[in-house]
């Protein structure tokens, strides 16, 4: 092993251009030379390592980037000559700053002790550093690491993204740090599937469970990044069961149709081969997100029949059937009974039609007022 051997400048001997010279030396050899030159190290003086207890430097220093390092030599009285040195370069010789770097400054020059502070360390700080001293004419050398720590940050990542149902999709996820942080995707929602601990997520032909929001966790022992990515993916309308709707000739009723789509689905309405329109022959169209509500404020014997809903987006259409048939009229005291009913239905979001007609009802329309009362107090328990 080859060490560096210093020696305290003499008297007045070193100006600032020579503490110069010795800042750039950019290898060992150099700054041997340079120090020769100088007269600091007498000409074939050997180079030997460390055989006693002192100097003794610390164990290896970590900082965070932008923290404080202390580097400590603990020396003995024997010691008369000390000195910091980066790699090749002098920081300090005795009292005396060689560096040019305001960060570096002298702590502690005692008797057992020999200190100096780089202030604000940053990533390039990091490396062997060597407190070297001069004991009876021995050049002796100690070593030790700075470390520097740095937080993960996440540098690149892909942008939300909208794909089809069985594409294949690759999430990228770069970060820097020290120590070189260690990554995990993460899918959101639904909640907690799938790690991957990997920069690279690869999804294989994606299924619209697989949509959602994804996490990128970049972390190491100093602390962690995170970033989120939407991935939209689409599909062509599904629509699930529908309900045939029964009601009485001047009641309301709506048909409706679901229908699950990635981007929402667009309906249309038609009663055998004609589209129907919101506002024409006394029916309303609604759509609502997923749902489509097709509304006959007054129902006449031309209304009952066979709808179909459409709906489709740009990757294909669906298409479904709804009955709306004839049932008897109930008396106007049990339409606002059933009308209560339909709130309570329409507020429970289940699939099918709501039951503005109660084609349940419709054999035993002339029920007591009483008997449907009970089922009505009934119906409300069960919710
Ligand atoms: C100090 O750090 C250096 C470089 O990272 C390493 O080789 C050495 O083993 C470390 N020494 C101690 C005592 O941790
Ligand atoms: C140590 O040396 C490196 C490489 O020359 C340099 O980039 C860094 O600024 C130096 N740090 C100190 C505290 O002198
Ligand atoms: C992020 O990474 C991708 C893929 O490696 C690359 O094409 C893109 O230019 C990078 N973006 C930035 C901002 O570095
Ligand atoms: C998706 O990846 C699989 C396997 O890697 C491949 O067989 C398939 O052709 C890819 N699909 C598309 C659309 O690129
Ligand atoms: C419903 O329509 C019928 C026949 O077209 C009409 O006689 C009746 O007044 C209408 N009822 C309402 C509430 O508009
Ligand atoms: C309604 O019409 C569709 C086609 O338009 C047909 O498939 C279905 O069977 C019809 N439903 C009834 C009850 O007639
Ligand atoms: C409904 O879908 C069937 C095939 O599923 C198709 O033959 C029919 O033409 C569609 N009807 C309408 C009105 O789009």
């Amino acid at each position: 092993m080859r060490l560096c051997v210093v020696f305290y400048p003499a008297r007045g001997g070193i100006g600032p251009g020579t503490r110069q010279l010795a800042g750039f030396c950019p290898g060992r050899w150099l700054m041997l030379i340079a120090l020769r030159l100088l007269f600091l190290v007498p000409a074939g003086e050997p180079v030997r390592s460390s055989d006693s207890n002192f100097p003794k430097a610390m164990d290896n220093v970590t900082v965070r980037q932008g923290e404080n390092a202390v580097l400590r030599c603990t020396i003995d009285s024997g010691v008369t000559r000390v000195a910091w040195l980066n790699r090749s370069s002098i920081l300090y010789a005795g009292k005396d700053k060689w560096s040019l770097d305001p960060r570096v400054v002298i702590v502690t020059h005692s008797k057992t002790e020999y200190s100096i502070q780089i202030v604000g360390v940053d990533v390039y700080d990091e490396g062997p550093y060597t407190c070297s001293v001069q004991t009876q004419n021995h050049p002796r050398t100690s070593r030790v690491h700075v470390i520097v720590q740095v937080p993960p940050k996440i540098v690149n990542i892909s942008s939300s993204i909208s794909v089809n149902e069985g594409s294949n999709v690759t999430l990228l996820c770069l970060a820097i740090g020290r120590p070189e942080p260690t990554m995990t995707w993460r899918h959101l929602s639904p909640p907690a599937r799938g790690f991957v601990s990997d920069e690279y997520l690869e999804i294989t032909g994606i299924t619209r469970e697989q949509a959602g929001e994804y996490e990128c966790n970049a972390y190491n022992e100093v602390s962690s990044d995170v970033r989120k990515v939407q991935v939209i993916v689409n599909y062509p309308p599904y629509i699930p069961d529908t309900r045939n709707v029964g009601a009485a000739v001047g009641q309301k009723g709506i048909l409706q149709c679901e229908a699950f789509a990635v981007p929402s689905a667009d309906f249309e309405w038609y009663k055998e081969d004609r589209r129907l329109f919101n506002g024409l022959n006394g029916v309303q169209i609604k759509n609502n997100g997923d749902m489509s509500m097709l509304t006959f404020f007054n129902v006449s014997e031309e209304d009952y029949g066979n709808y179909t809903c459409v709906a489709s987006n740009k990757l294909g259409t669906s298409n479904t059937s709804v009955l709306l048939f004839e049932v008897s009229e109930p008396t106007s005291s049990t339409q606002i009974q059933e009308e209560k009913t339909s709130t309570i239905l329409a507020n429970w979001k289940g699939p099918g039609a709501v039951l503005d007609g109660n084609n349940r009802a419709s054999a035993g329309m002339t029920a007591s007022l009483w008997l449907l009362a009970i089922l009505f107090v009934h119906f409300l328990f069960k919710f």
